[in-house]
């Protein structure tokens, strides 16, 4: 079987790459691999285990037994780690906390890349939508569609605070802002790399930025 196409989808926090990614894979009929929720499982896994995700040591230390495992359904998004069903746990403050300390170690972004690697080239897929922060660029800059998926910062926060009922708006976008000035020192995903298309979804409501992410795959395809 030939490998699958990669569709690679890189943006900040609240530009819609995760609800954007997974519809345009249902549209497509492609697999969704959702790669920052590896870092969040296994910044919850190290946070189980009381390490504190400041220290690179002691986060590769436990990235030992990180036994992880991820649905590439679009329709059955489920994250594991062991018997833990962590689809929910990982979206908790804590860990959207403790992540960019987990997410800074090389290491533990060269082992967790192969197994994106190895989740794509098994997935049984036509084709992949690979979403994250270092796709379009380090996991798979040889894709035929690279989006680079990005909106306004003041919307990013307020669609943000609207997902998570938890908090309120302010600490949300605070929250946002400290995370992505930390990630964005170890994977620049503000600037578009060469050959990668810029999608901006400040003026677009989600439909329209799923037609746009749907576009850039049909036209980028065509050129193939
Ligand atoms: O997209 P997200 O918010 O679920 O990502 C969680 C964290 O993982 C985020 O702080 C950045 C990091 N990340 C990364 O460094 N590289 C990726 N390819 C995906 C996510």
């Amino acid at each position: 079987m030939t490998d699958p196409v990669i569709v690679a989808i890189d943006g900040p926090a609240g530009s819609g790459k995760s609800s954007v990614s997974k519809q345009a894979a249902r549209a497509l009929g492609f697999g969704y691999l959702d790669t920052g929720a590896a870092y969040r499982a296994l910044a919850w896994h190290a946070l189980e285990h009381g390490i504190d995700t400041s220290d690179a040591a002691s986060v590769l230390d436990v990235s030992g037994d990180f036994d992880f495992a991820i649905s590439l359904d679009p329709d059955a998004y489920t994250v594991r780690v062991g018997a833990a069903d962590v689809t929910e746990a990982i979206r908790e403050p804590r860990v959207a906390e403790a992540v960019s300390g987990v997410a800074r170690v090389p290491a533990v972004r060269e082992s967790v890349n192969a197994l994106f690697r190895a989740l794509v080239a098994g997935s049984g897929r036509r084709g992949v939508i690979v979403e994250g922060r270092d796709i379009t660029t380090v996991v798979a800059p040889d894709a035929p569609v690279r989006i680079l998926l990005t909106a306004a910062p003041e919307v990013r926060a307020a669609r943000r605070s609207a997902e998570v009922s938890t908090q309120d708006a302010a600490s949300v976008a605070a929250a946002m802002h400290k995370r992505d000035a930390s990630d964005s020192s170890v994977v620049d995903f503000l600037t578009a790399a060469p050959g990668v298309t810029v999608v901006d979804s400040t003026d677009l409501d989600f439909e329209q930025t799923v037609e746009a992410v749907l576009d850039v795959v049909r036209t980028g395809r065509r050129t193939q």
